[in-house]
């Protein structure tokens, strides 16, 4: 009896093992999607047309996945509307109607999981009251990060269990197997106990040792980048007062973006242009990430301190000192990364790059800056490649669009994922 249940047990034992790993595994690969992400996406993408409670240019974005039937078919809408539109869905043409036939933007380069990213964070929008229960310094949206991490704590509280699970059978089974051999007479030597076979141990020490390796690694990886670094100015200046509410543009003050390789930080003599005139501060109420009232009046008091502009009088009266803005953005040394180059000849916007820029009060790194973030970028977009002198040395790439073979060029097909391009 026991030998048949040992054996029943040593012959299911590995199925027993596969099963256990087949319910882990897939739950543990499959992303969940992640609302903080989403979140910077649609402050990217769609927060020009869309809000998740106020109706823009678009619809208001509540409860929008319960109004498609299909998920896929929501998803290629996002990706692209005007094809759907074409397949003459009733849902789809009633809502382009209501909105006076305003076309929305095509978005071919995000992906199911990026879109579903979006979805994640407008549903964990949808549950705040409009307008209100903000975090101060909401952009690092503690709640979706929160979910996120939930699921991967309840998947490894699920994979301990089994794991345990798995043990206790082994013992079961060796036990029962020493028992079936006493009563047949058959010596086999005791069990033994998990914590000094071997086989265990070398197991174990091989886990923690991928573990503790792949942490490390990571680490050493993620050294010196600093992805939504905030550092405190020496005057609280808001992007989203200036570039925001004022409308003035980058370039006013960013010159260098489109003519050299850095962007600049403006000099005083550009803020004192307008702040001659502008010596109070009227807009909505400003505060800091961690909720402190600033009052504008007394930053724009600070600038003249520095510039040494006695506002009163109406002249300079004292000589001036620089403002020390504290660096943000900080690419190592062996990396050339040129502005104009992106700007102009890339035509690629501001904010794909800084985010969303004129919302935010104090700036803070929105890319990662990493390799992989660079090359992904030259792998997916292309570049303007017809009729431009600049790219007339690649004669096999034109000929192969003559040829229909391919009809556009990224930007790696011209060697933008060379070393040497962006290495020095
Ligand atoms: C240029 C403005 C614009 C941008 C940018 C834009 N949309 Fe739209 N969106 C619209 C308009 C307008 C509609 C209404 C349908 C129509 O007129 O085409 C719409 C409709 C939708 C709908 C259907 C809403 C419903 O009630 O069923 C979804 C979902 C949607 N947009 C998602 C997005 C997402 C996600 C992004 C960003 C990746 C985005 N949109 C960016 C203008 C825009
Ligand atoms: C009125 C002048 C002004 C305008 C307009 C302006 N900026 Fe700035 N910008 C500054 C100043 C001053 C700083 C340095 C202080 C800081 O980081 O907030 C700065 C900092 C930055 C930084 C961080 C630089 C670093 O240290 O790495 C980025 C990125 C940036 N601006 C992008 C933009 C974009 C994009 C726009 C347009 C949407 C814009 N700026 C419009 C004045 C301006
Ligand atoms: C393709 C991505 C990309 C685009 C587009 C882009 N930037 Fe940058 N920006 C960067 C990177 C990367 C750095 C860090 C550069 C470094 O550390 O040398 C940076 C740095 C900056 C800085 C800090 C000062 C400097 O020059 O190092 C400012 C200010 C800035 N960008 C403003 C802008 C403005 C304004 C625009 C739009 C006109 C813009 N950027 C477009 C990637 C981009
Ligand atoms: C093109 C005109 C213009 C330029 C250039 C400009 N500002 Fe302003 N600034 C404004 C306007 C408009 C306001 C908002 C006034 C109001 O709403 O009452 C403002 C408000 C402010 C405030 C109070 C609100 C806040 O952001 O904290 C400060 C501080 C300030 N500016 C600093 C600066 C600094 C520093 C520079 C140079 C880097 C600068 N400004 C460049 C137009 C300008
Ligand atoms: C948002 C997309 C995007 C990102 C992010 C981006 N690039 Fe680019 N990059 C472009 C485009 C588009 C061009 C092509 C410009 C042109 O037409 O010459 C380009 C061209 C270049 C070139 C010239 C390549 C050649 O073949 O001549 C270099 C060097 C470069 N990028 C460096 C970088 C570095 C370094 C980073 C990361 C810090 C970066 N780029 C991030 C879009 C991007
Ligand atoms: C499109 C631009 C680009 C290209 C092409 C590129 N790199 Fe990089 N590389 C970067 C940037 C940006 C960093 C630093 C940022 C980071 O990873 O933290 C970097 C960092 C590195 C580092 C330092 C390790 C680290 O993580 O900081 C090494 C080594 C490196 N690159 C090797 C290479 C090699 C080898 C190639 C060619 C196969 C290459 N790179 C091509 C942009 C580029």
């Amino acid at each position: 009896m026991y030998r048949r249940v040992s054996i029943l047990l040593r012959k299911h034992f590995v199925s027993v093992l596969i099963l256990c790993a087949s319910i882990v595994i897939p739950f543990s690969s499959v992303k969940a999607a992640d609302p903080a992400k989403g979140k910077a996406l649609f402050q990217t993408n769609c927060a020009s047309c869309h809000n998740v409670h106020k109706k823009l240019t678009g619809p208001a974005l509540a409860g929008v996945e319960g109004r498609w039937a299909d998920k896929k078919l929501l998803h290629q809408w996002i990706h692209n509307s005007a094809s759907v539109l074409a397949t003459g869905d009733k849902y789809a043409n009633d809502l382009f109607n209501e909105f006076n036939k305003t076309a929305m933007t095509a978005f071919p380069q995000l992906s199911n999981e990026e879109i579903d990213d979006i979805l994640a964070y407008i549903k964990v929008e949808e549950v705040k009251t409009p307008g209100g229960a903000k975090t101060p310094g909401g952009d690092t949206a503690p709640a979706g990060a929160e979910k996120g991490n939930d699921n991967s704590l309840l998947f490894g509280i699920i994979t301990l269990i089994l794991a345990v699970v798995a043990l206790i059978l082994m013992q079961i089974n060796s036990n029962l197997n020493k028992l079936a051999g006493d009563k047949e007479g058959v010596p086999t030597p005791d069990p033994v106990p998990f914590y000094k076979n071997k086989a265990y141990l070398a197991l174990i020490i091989l886990v923690l040792f991928m573990v503790g390796g792949y942490l490390t690694i990571q680490g050493a990886v993620g050294l010196g980048r600093q992805k939504d670094y905030m550092p405190e100015q020496p005057i609280f200046y808001s992007h989203k007062v200036h570039a925001g509410i004022n409308q003035i543009n980058c370039l006013y003050c960013h010159a260098g973006a489109e003519k050299s390789k850095h962007a600049m930080i403006p000099s005083e003599n550009i803020c004192m242009n307008c702040h001659k005139a502008i010596k109070e501060y009227s807009g909505p109420e400003l505060t800091t990430a961690e909720g402190k009232k600033v009052d504008g009046t007394a930053e724009i008091a600070k600038l003249y301190d520095y510039v040494g502009w006695d506002p009163e009088a109406g002249k300079y009266t004292k000589p001036g000192k620089p403002i020390e803005w504290t660096k943000i953005h900080n690419l190592p040394d062996h990396v050339y990364f040129n502005h104009s180059q992106h700007v102009v000849a890339g035509q690629q916007q501001c904010q794909t790059c800084h985010g969303a820029i004129t919302e935010m009060d104090e700036v803070h790194q929105f890319a990662d800056l990493s390799m992989g973030w660079c090359i992904n970028c030259h792998r997916t977009t292309k570049v303007q490649f017809a009729d431009n002198n600049y790219y007339s040395i690649f004669e096999k790439l034109h000929q192969d669009i003559k040829d229909k073979k391919i009809d556009s060029v990224t930007v790696e097909m011209v060697g933008g994922t060379e070393c040497q391009k962006c290495h020095y």
